[in-house]
């Protein structure tokens, strides 16, 4: 059927019958086989470029025999590292590398390498790990306005440090409020994170919608609020558009209502006390703000350290023992552990200390002026390209939309510059997330003057074929988010295919 004919059909249904009738029509069997043959041509097409390497290493999908020579297996994985470096090194990259000087990651490596056996599920045999994580907790809560009581953990990431948050509070709610169906209000802004801990937990996630700025509209989450609330979420900033929800007015209300409200600082948390500090104007937004009572905040992003770390703060320690995991009659012993995982690498933990404190305040306030500084001109320069549009009033995090053109064909036309920024729908737009390998000489003139040309070449040829365009296209439509659910799941089948 038609695509144009088939979104005739289900548009007018709602949003909850109209996904009912896809998934319907999903399951009538020759619908089924002509998905999953559309499915299979679209994955051929992308799975040369997930998998560069195929034809160049030999594939293992059993072990050797016998070991392989160790100088033999550093080579190759140098030479993976070492094709894959350049993109970030360069500034090409949108987030995902935070830091990236050489003499930095080298020093994270040693503190790493002094500790890779350990696993903090022991304390008993390495106290150091311990230490080491109940100071990155106290470090991150004083730079966060925590004051006595304000505790917390060290998680794998953001992600966890979310989903853990949210199951203290389904725990916390249960016990003490007696809510057995919780719901969580949240900015349909706020991260995918809080999607996940809905899923895996059993919490009905109230998304609420974002005012003209794409802030949270405080308004909606009072209106939002029933007898089953057990938290309100705000972000410090969102990771789409990089703008900070009004946490004191959400927080107002929590605190009216007695219930929680976690403040997700994945993003800004090692950098929003800093801008602060340098005069930028920051909104209220950490433990200052009575009525806040937790907060994520990522070591491995802003704080610098290696991949694999982050903190959730809570203001006081009778909440944060609902994150613990306790089993008492387990015939393994007694067993205790405070976040998702049983044993953890404490040598993540090892470095991410270890980046806190060789950075330090001065070497954060340092990072965090350069990067805004960056920041601003390449919001300056996109503001002179007559065919975008800012969204918000971002900081660092920089989201922009076009005005006449198809933002999607402009985000195709930088990846073939060799830009990986990132595409965001509802509404259509891109970002790029300032990190500092882009605070380099000539890195914010080049990411403009790309943009600018990407922007004429979409202008001479608005409707060049192949790239992410027409995903987005179908994803923003209606009648085929299951369909694009499918062909998510499918795509990570295609990622672990050796
Ligand atoms: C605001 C925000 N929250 C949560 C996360 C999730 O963090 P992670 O990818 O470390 O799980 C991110 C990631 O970018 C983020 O920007």
């Amino acid at each position: 059927m038609a695509r144009s004919r088939l979104r005739q059909i289900i548009n007018p249904l709602g949003a909850r019958a109209a996904a009912a009738f896809e998934a319907a029509l999903r399951r009538i069997p020759a619908v089924q086989r002509r998905l999953e043959a559309q499915y299979a041509a679209l994955l051929a097409d992308i799975e040369p470029s997930l998998k560069p390497y195929r034809h160049e290493f030999p594939a293992y999908t059993r072990l050797p025999p016998v070991g392989r020579n160790r100088d033999d297996i550093l080579a190759m994985m140098r030479q993976l590292a070492e094709r894959e470096t350049p993109r970030w090194r360069d500034g090409y990259v949108s987030g995902a590398v935070y830091h990236g000087d050489p003499d930095h990651l080298a020093f994270l490596n040693q503190a790493y390498a002094l500790h890779s056996v350990s696993n903090p599920l022991h304390v008993d045999l390495w106290p150091s790990i311990a230490r080491y994580e109940a100071e990155i907790v106290a470090m991150t809560a004083t730079m966060l306005g925590g004051g006595p009581g304000v505790c917390g953990t060290v998680t794998s990431g953001g992600t966890e440090s979310i989903l853990l948050a949210m199951k203290t509070y389904r725990d916390w709610a249960r016990e003490r409020l007696g809510i057995r169906h919780p719901e969580v209000v949240a900015p349909v802004t706020a991260h995918a994170a809080f999607d996940k801990a809905a899923h895996y937990f059993g919490i009905r996630l109230v998304r609420i919608p974002v005012d003209d700025g794409f802030r949270a509209d405080v308004a909606a989450a009072r209106r939002a609020l029933t007898r089953n609330t057990i938290a309100l979420v705000g972000s410090a900033p969102s990771f789409p558009h990089g703008v900070i929800d009004p946490i004191a007015d959400l927080a107002a209300l929590a605190h009216d209502r007695r219930i929680g409200i976690h403040v997700d600082a994945c993003l800004g948390g090692f950098v929003l006390p800093w801008a602060q500090r340098l005069g930028y104007p920051v909104p209220p937004f950490d433990f200052n703000v009575p009525g806040v009572t937790s907060i994520s905040v990522d070591t491995h992003k802003y704080g610098y350290a290696p991949k694999g770390t982050s903190v959730i703060l809570y203001r006081t320690e009778a909440l944060r023992r609902f994150q613990y995991y306790v089993a008492a009659d387990w015939p393994g012993g007694l067993y205790v552990s405070p976040t998702m995982a049983g044993s953890r690498p404490g040598a993540l933990s090892a470095a991410a200390w270890a980046a806190m404190v060789s950075m330090g305040e001065q070497g954060y306030l340092e990072a965090t002026r350069r990067i805004l500084e960056t920041a601003h001109r390449i919001r300056t320069g996109i503001e002179a390209i007559p065919e975008l549009r800012i969204l918000g009033d971002p900081l660092w995090v920089i989201a922009f939309t076009a005005t006449r053109l198809d933002i999607y064909r402009i985000l195709d036309r930088m990846a073939q510059r060799g830009w990986n920024l990132n595409g965001l729908h509802h509404p259509p737009a891109v970002h790029i997330c300032v990190t500092l390998p882009h605070t380099a000489p000539g890195v914010a003139d080049r990411f403009i003057a790309d943009l600018r040309d990407s922007v004429a070449a979409v202008r001479r040829e608005p409707r060049a074929r192949g790239g992410m365009a027409p995903v987005y296209g179908m994803a923003a439509s209606l009648p085929f988010r299951g369909v694009i659910g499918d062909l998510l799941r499918r795509y990570l089948d295609v990622v672990y295919k050796p």
